[in-house]
Parts: structure tokens; C-alpha cells; sequence
């Protein structure tokens, strides 16, 4: 089969790693890709917010299937202008993407379906917020109810960081994405993300991570999009997916299905760990990255399988193999990244690197110059190892790092230390 991607990330080079390791798939095209994708597949130009456009595409190279990367596409409802037009794709209706795109609508899921969570109110003017916020005390958190690139959460520690955070959402930091801002319990615990597949009926866990966020070592510094990630979650036993399948996935499902909203596509569930018990950080509607690419390291090849039954409904059809394996990422990002970052820099090392189901190098913010790889984003690329132990896995992924001759790029050098 045809298989066309969009994005342009590392998590999407690796979801086209695996995906191009099954025979099912002849030609895959990714949109609009990067230097690394155009090694598994072809890179194309295409608008991959036009449903049209995408349409178009599909229709001329015969594409039989449609996998969406990043959530933009969904929210602006590219699923749905796929589905009308009789292209099969995996990722949810625009209708169902606001279990990431409005946090206020999951917040109304979670107690429609009694799924734990933080204890909420929503706000869309600042005085009443100020005066909530006056009462419950900090810390507490607020959030931008909209999509704001991972930029709209506020975790205070103090009364007048949470005001100062309500001031800016509705003095516009957030454009629309703040004009409503949801403010919640401040939960302890440890955090961990838990990937499962839908085809609005049928659930299937697929994999459990835990991502790094903060930019330096000792999770310090800024917050990122994810400076590197690990799979399996240790602190996500069997018992504790048993219990979160069971009081808030299978019943989130069951109320967007209820609602006629069903979700088809991967529900990544942030949660909160504390005392055996998980609440609800937040939902997103798609793959995480980075850590898609320790996923896609350990589910190889079966991936498309497993993406394939769910965007025809018939997951109930499939299982995971599952091996007894760990993964590791490593970030790499531009020197100054999440702040202000320099453009065009060469990268050196990356030909010759190992490249196969125990270890990869997947880019995110690369493109090609005079036949030179160039940095042209934040995070840039994604040194991915596997191992019999996440000791392993990581000596692999940093092993990779020393190879790659990059002196205005940088990596955290602790991924993986909560766990080991
Ligand atoms: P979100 O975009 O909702 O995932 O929030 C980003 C990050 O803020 C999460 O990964 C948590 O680290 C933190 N966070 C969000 N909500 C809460 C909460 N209610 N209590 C504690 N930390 C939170
Ligand atoms: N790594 C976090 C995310 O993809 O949202």
C-alpha cells in the first residue's frame, strides 16, 4: 500500500523508519518531511492544513492511508476532510482533537466519565480568576484553555506568579488560545505519559514513556518540547495501566463515542503517579515527541500493522508483540534553544552511522544545502538506542551522540536518570 505521513519532526522520521520496515508498505511519502525522512521515504510540499490539498495528493499518487503526525492538522479538522473523501487515516476528527485542543472540554470528559483528574474551574474574565485563585491558594495552576505550543501552562508556586500568569492569558500572551483559562489543583506526584491506540470502540495500549522536559541536566532550566525519553515507564507497572485503562481511557472513550464524537487515532494520556494512584494530567491526540521515537524503536515494523487496524476499525483484531526491551532518546538541540536559536549550522558524523532495529538517529529540524546536512530548527535531531536494559539502550543512544560532529548543538547528558 501507499502511504503518505504528515509532519515533519522526529517523531515522524521515526514513524516512517517502521512503518517503511513492513512489506505491506510499497511507496511513503512524507509531508513535507526533512534531510533525514528523504532517506526512507519521498519528502513533498504540501499545505498539511488543507484538507484539499492533501486530498489532491492522495488522489493523484493513489495513497491508501494517511497517518497524522502533529496535532494542528487534526485540529483544523484534516481527518474529517480525509474521511469524507473515502481516504482511510489514522488520527481524530477535529470534533474529537479537543481532548488536546480545549482543556476545559477534557476537564467536562473527565467528569462526565468520573475519570480522576486535577479539581477545576474555568474563567474567561480576570477578576474572578484572581479571586479564585485568592481563595484556593498556591500552588495551583494555570492554563491557557487553548492550543499554545506547549506555552500555555503556569505551575505557581506563589499566589502572585499564578495572578501574574492569569494576567498575561488574558492580556493576550496566548492570542485566542488564552482568552479562556482553566485553573487547577496543584498535583504532586511522578509524572508519566501512557500511549494508547482507538479505533472509538476498542482500546489498545501501546507503550508507556517518560519524556524530560526541562532543558538542562537535573531537570533544570526552562521548560522544552522534550529534550529526550525512555520507554518503558518503570513507574507505570502492569497494575497501574490495568487501573488506568480501566477508570480513565476506557471510560474517556466510551463518553466521546456517547457523545458521537469517537476518537480514532492515539490517545496520549499524561498522568500524575502518586500512592499507586493516577490522575489525569492532560490528553494529547497524538504521538509525543520525542517520545514516538522510542516507541516506534521498540514496536518496529508491526507499528503499521497496528496503525492500519486501528484507522480501519478492527483493533479488537490485533495485539502487540511485545520483546522485554528498553529504549532511550537523546535530544539534540541548537545552542540557545528553547530561547533564540542560530539557523544553518553543518552537521558532520551523520554517514556511516549505525542504523537498525537496535539504534538510529532520527531528525527533527534538519534540511539539506549544497548536499550538506543543516540545523534549521530548535531540536534537531533524536540519537535513539534499544537494549536488554535501559542501561543498554542508553550507552547505545549516547554512543551515537559522540559520533555526531556538531560543535553549535547541544544534548542533556542525564536522559534517563529518574529511572536508572
Ligand atoms: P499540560 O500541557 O497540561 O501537560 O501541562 C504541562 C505540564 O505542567 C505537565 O506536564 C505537568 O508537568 C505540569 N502540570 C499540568 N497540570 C498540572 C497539575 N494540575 N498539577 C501539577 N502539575 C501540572
Ligand atoms: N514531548 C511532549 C509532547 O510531545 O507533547
Amino acid at each position: 500500500m501507499n502511504i503518505l505521513i504528515l509532519g515533519s519532526g522526529g517523531r515522524e522520521h521515526a514513524l516512517a523508519w517502521a512503518i517503511r520496515q513492513n512489506p505491506k508498505c510499497d511507496r511513503l511519502f512524507v509531508a513535507p518531511g526533512n534531510a533525514g525522512i528523504e532517506g526512507v521515504a519521498r519528502c513533498v510540499a504540501l499545505d498539511i492544513l488543507s484538507g484539499p490539498d492533501v486530498i489532491a495528493f492522495c488522489e493523484e499518487t493513489a495513497v491508501d492511508l494517511v497517518v497524522i503526525g502533529p496535532e494542528a492538522p487534526l485540529a483544523a479538522g484534516v481527518a474529517d476532510a480525509l474521511r469524507a473523501a473515502g481516504i482511510l487515516v489514522f488520527g481524530p476528527s477535529a470534533a474529537a482533537a479537543q481532548l488536546e485542543a480545549s482543556k476545559a472540554f477534557t476537564k467536562q470528559i473527565c467528569d462526565a466519565c468520573g475519570a480522576p483528574t486535577a479539581a477545576w474551574a474555568r474563567f474567561d474574565q480576570a477578576g474572578p480568576a484572581r479571586d479564585y485563585i485568592r481563595e484556593k491558594g498556591a500552588p495551583i495552576v494555570i492554563k491557557a484553555d487553548g492550543l499554545a505550543a506547549g506555552k500555555g501552562v503556569t505551575v505557581a508556586m506563589t499566589e502572585a506568579e499564578a495572578i501574574a500568569a492569569v494576567d498575561d492569558a488574558f492580556g493576550g500572551a496566548f492570542g485566542e488560545a488564552g482568552a479562556e483559562v482553566v485553573i487547577e489543583e496543584f498535583m504532586a506526584g511522578e509524572e508519566a505519559s501512557f500511549f494508547i491506540l482507538s479505533d472509538g470502540v476498542d482500546c489498545l495500549p501501546i507503550g508507556t514513556a517518560q519524556d524530560h522536559k526541562r532543558v538542562g541536566d537535573g531537570d533544570t532550566g526552562p521548560n522544552t518540547g522534550g529534550m529526550g525519553a525512555y520507554s518503558p515507564a518503570p513507574v507505570l507497572t502492569q497494575a497501574l495501566q490495568d487501573q488506568v485503562m480501566d477508570r480513565i481511557v476506557r471510560p474517556t472513550i466510551a463518553e466521546m463515542a456517547r457523545r458521537g464524537m469517537p476518537f480514532q487515532g492515539v490517545l496520549y494520556a499524561g498522568l500524575m503517579i502518586r500512592d499507586g494512584q493516577a490522575r489525569l494530567v492532560e490528553y494529547n491526540v497524538r504521538f509525543g515527541d520525542p517520545e514516538c521515537q522510542v516507541l516506534m524503536m521498540r514496536l518496529g515494523a508491526q507499528a503499521l500493522d497496528l496503525i492500519l487496524a486501528c484507522a480501519e476499525g478492527r483493533l479488537s483484531d490485533v495485539q502487540v508483540n511485545w520483546a522485554d526491551d528498553h529504549a532511550l532518546t537523546v535530544v539534540l538541540a541548537a545552542d540557545g534553544y528553547p530561547g533564540t536559536y542560530m539557523k544553518g549550522s553543518a552537521i558532520k558524523g551523520l554517514d556511516g552511522l549505525p542504523d537498525d532495529s537496535s539504534e538510529a538517529v532520527f531528525h527533527a529540524g534538519t534540511a539539506l544545502r549544497d548536499g550538506q546536512v543543516v540545523a534549521v530548527g530548535g531540536r534537531v535531531l533524536a540519537a535513539t538506542g534499544r537494549g536488554a536494559s535501559l542501561r543498554e539502550a542508553r550507552d547505545r543512544a549516547y554512543a551515537l551522540v559522540g559520533r555526531i560532529d556538531w560543535p553549535q548543538g547541544f544534548c542533556r547528558k542525564d536522559i534517563g536518570w529518574r529511572a536508572l
